[in-house]
């Protein structure tokens, strides 16, 4: 009985949204749905992703009945956002870059945004900066590196720090790097590596995502819908490709999800 959402990422950055979502619906049950497969999102054609996603959502809605979606996901939120909801029959929660809360906190007014490069390249982020943050200046870079660091931290690999100074090196050394007091982690997975990244730059930075604002979002829209009646079964990680090996186990059996299923186990 109760309610039970579907988090969608391309791997494990959802886990980054996961987490609030835990902290603020304990009761709330999860199915978790990483499309390994064809990650990274980042570098993929905006006509790639919306020819995948909506399919891909309706199936998973089919197969695991969510009373919401929630895209766990700022490069397919950016990107397919409207495609996904027209697919499926349930509400959708898109995570998008926290721009609006970065221009609200900024006292520089100097402002970054670190996302996949298919997300700081769309014109939803050209749309969010002009419509909220008309008055800072704001640095966008795109890292596809980040994501592959992020996978790795979470199966188990270890972070390689020289190659995330390598990545993260151009937000501060630009003409108004020194100025930069806020970044927006506009990728999901990039959250995960905050504690490596606070330890390579100013302690002075403000690290911001969306993850807090999406779960208060999804609780406020589910006390408006009906509970499920029947009784649900235990949490469950879906994995879209082969690597559903232990150390991923591990980890989502840490963030509450005790089945981990690999779909396509032979790809
Ligand atoms: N976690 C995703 C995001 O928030 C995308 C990572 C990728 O597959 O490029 O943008």
């Amino acid at each position: 009985m109760g309610h039970r959402a579907l988090i969608f990422d391309s791997g494990m950055g959802g886990l980054s949204v996961t987490r609030h979502i835990r902290d603020h619906m304990p009761w709330l049950s999860m199915t978790y749905a990483a499309d390994d497969m064809f990650r990274p999102y980042g570098t993929k054609s905006a006509a790639a992703l919306r020819a995948r996603l909506p399919g891909l959502l309706a199936t998973l809605a089919i197969a695991t009945r969510p009373n919401i979606i929630v895209l766990a996901c700022n490069t397919a939120s950016v990107t397919a956002l409207d495609d996904i909801r027209a697919a499926v029959n349930v509400p959708v929660v898109g995570v998008v870059p926290a721009v609006k809360p970065a221009a609200l906190t900024s006292r520089t007014r100097t402002l970054a945004v670190l996302g996949t490069p298919g997300t700081v390249k769309r014109k939803y982020v050209d749309d969010l900066i002009e419509n909220f943050a008309g008055d800072c200046r704001v640095l966008l870079l795109g890292s596809t590196a980040l994501v592959a660091l992020a996978e790795d931290k979470m199966s188990g690999r270890g972070v390689d720090m020289e190659i995330l100074r390598r990545e993260v090196a151009p937000l501060f050394e630009g003409r108004f790097g020194a100025d930069i007091d806020t970044v927006v982690l506009a990728c999901t997975h990039f959250p995960l590596l905050v504690d490596e990244l606070k330890s390579i730059s100013r302690q002075t930075i403000n690290w911001i995502d969306s993850g807090e604002a999406i779960a208060r979002r999804v609780k406020s829209l589910l006390s408006k819908i009906p509970e499920n009646r029947r009784r649900e079964p235990p949490d469950c990680a879906l994995l879209i490709g082969p690597d559903a090996g232990p150390a991923r186990r591990q980890v989502f059996a840490q963030y509450g999800f005790e089945h981990v299923v690999g779909l396509f186990p032979d790809v």
